[in-house]
């Protein structure tokens, strides 16, 4: 049966900037190695006065469907993933189909629209759902629109606000498609946790340090329940890893958890064996301390080995270009990182296809989605199109000062006067809610 995956994609990031190490650190009286180090970020995009998630996602689609040459006639489907959304009723898909029914000829009338939430994993479920669709033939020949668009602001002062982060991510997804073919391997792991949440709230209650546990946790289901459908998986088997990535310390635990796993069975388990041991088993221990104490000990010790660093340095590393640049997206973070990775295979040279791809999605909440992509001959021409460098080497500067007016007016207080930073330049803009975006 016909190849069904991603065909092309664009990205929108937010056009204001927020450094990490030399606007945030000093008011925040810490070391700046705590965010560049640390969580391994050093800066956060966040939307201009003229942006907002519904922007942002219909210049991404706007973008795609200009670059492939696409009318709305082409679209059968669009599919809005987002955590931010402020319509209770209307999906924001249908605010996007209005942003581009401005530019073109046709309507979207015929598209089915819909909005997925499941915290950051509802990109990836909408990825799947048009998947699904498009196998299922109900398609009838045209492709489904994703976009996954969100402002990702804490309160200030909690410790997630070094995290944020704003954009969109728009995917096409298609019979025969050039980017990477999507396939049934894949695993969940799934619970009802209370970690992360917005239960009728602007920003979200967290448990930080729960809330990466129970990550850990989740992943290293899905990856048990994707191995139960694909078979053991090895380090070897996979170009890339890309992970949802809410900042780049996090995926280097997700990375050294996978690695762990997956060298299992292999030879290099066998070597690293003699000189570790396999795994600390607890009755060894006196007590829980001791062993966890132990796990910790096992873990280090495997993170320093050269296998592992080499195996990071290619694998995950390169996932984490664009998140390190522009902060936590929610939706649109594990796909930032597979078009990281592919953007470094472009750049350096590396012929990636027919090769692999695991891509491990995570939303609070919880749920983990483990899946397998292969990249398709026309990876290198499309991902070569992505102009984020620029976009992100474009942002304004923002000022602490600035930043804290644009942070409250966001997703707070609308009632703040704010001027736009930067000059819209044929895009769509923010015109306030209940009326139609506009084109500028
Ligand atoms: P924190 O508690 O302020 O930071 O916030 P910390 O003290 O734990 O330090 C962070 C790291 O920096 C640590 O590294 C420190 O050692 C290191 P680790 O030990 O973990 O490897 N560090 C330094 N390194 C070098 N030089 C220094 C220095 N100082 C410290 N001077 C926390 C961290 C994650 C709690 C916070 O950012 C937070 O609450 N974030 C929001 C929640 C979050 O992102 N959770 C991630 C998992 S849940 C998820 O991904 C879902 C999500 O995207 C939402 C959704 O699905 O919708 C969030």
């Amino acid at each position: 049966m016909t190849a069904v995956g991603i065909d092309a994609i664009e990205i929108w990031t937010g056009k204001l900037k927020l450094d990490l190490a030399e606007t945030f650190a000093p008011e925040k009286g810490e070391d700046p190695e705590k965010y560049t180090k640390g969580l391994g970020l050093h800066a956060s995009s966040f939307p201009d006065a003229h942006e907002d998630i519904v922007t942002m996602g219909a210049n991404a689609a706007h973008r795609l469907m200009d670059r492939k040459g696409l009318t709305p006639d082409d679209i059968g489907r669009i599919d809005v993933a987002t955590e931010s959304a402020f319509d209770n009723s209307k999906p924001v898909s249908t605010y996007i189909a209005g942003c581009l029914e401005q530019v073109y000829d046709e309507d979207f009338h015929h598209a089915n629209k819909g909005e997925r939430k499941f915290a950051c994993i509802a990109g990836t479920q909408s990825l799947d759902d048009a998947y699904n669709w498009i196998k299922a033939g109900r398609n009838r020949g045209r492709a489904a629109l994703v976009v996954a668009t969100d402002t990702a602001l804490y309160a200030r002062g909690d410790p997630g606000e070094a995290t944020q982060g704003a954009g969109a991510v728009a995917m096409l997804i298609t019979e025969d498609p050039s980017l990477v073919e999507l396939s049934t391997d894949q695993g969940y792991g799934s619970a009802d946790e209370t970690d992360f949440l917005k239960p009728n709230q602007q920003f979200p209650s967290v448990d930080g340090k729960r809330s990466m546990q129970v990550y850990l946790a989740r992943m290293r289901e899905a990856l048990e329940d994707y191995e139960s459908v694909a078979g053991a998986s090895h380090p070897e088997d996979f170009a890339y890893i890309p992970f949802h990535t809410p900042f780049p310390g996090m995926v280097r635990k997700a990375g050294l958890l996978g690695y762990r796993h997956m060298i299992r069975n292999t030879s290099v388990e066998e070597e690293l064996a003699e000189e570790i041991g396999l795994q600390p088993r607890e009755e060894d221990y006196e007590d829980r301390e001791a062993y966890e104490e132990a796990i910790r000990n096992h873990m280090d010790d495997l993170k320093s080995t050269a296998e592992y660093q080499e195996w990071y340095g290619e694998v995950i590393e390169p996932t984490l270009s664009i998140a390190r640049q522009v902060g936590n997206w929610y939706t649109g973070s594990v796909h930032i990182a597979r078009a990281s990775a592919l953007k470094s295979a472009a750049e350096t040279g590396v012929d990636l296809a027919g090769e692999r791809l695991l891509v491990g999605s995570y939303g609070s909440g919880a749920q983990a989605e483990i899946h397998a992509e292969t990249v398709r001959d026309g990876w290198k021409d499309e991902i070569e199109q992505l102009n984020v460098d620029e976009q992100i080497e474009g942002r304004y500067d923002l000022s602490f000062e600035e930043y804290e007016n644009v942070h409250d007016r966001h997703n707070h207080d609308k009632t703040i006067e704010m001027e736009d930073f930067t000059v819209p330049d044929e895009e769509f803009v923010f015109t306030g809610r209940g009326r139609m975006n506009e084109r500028l």
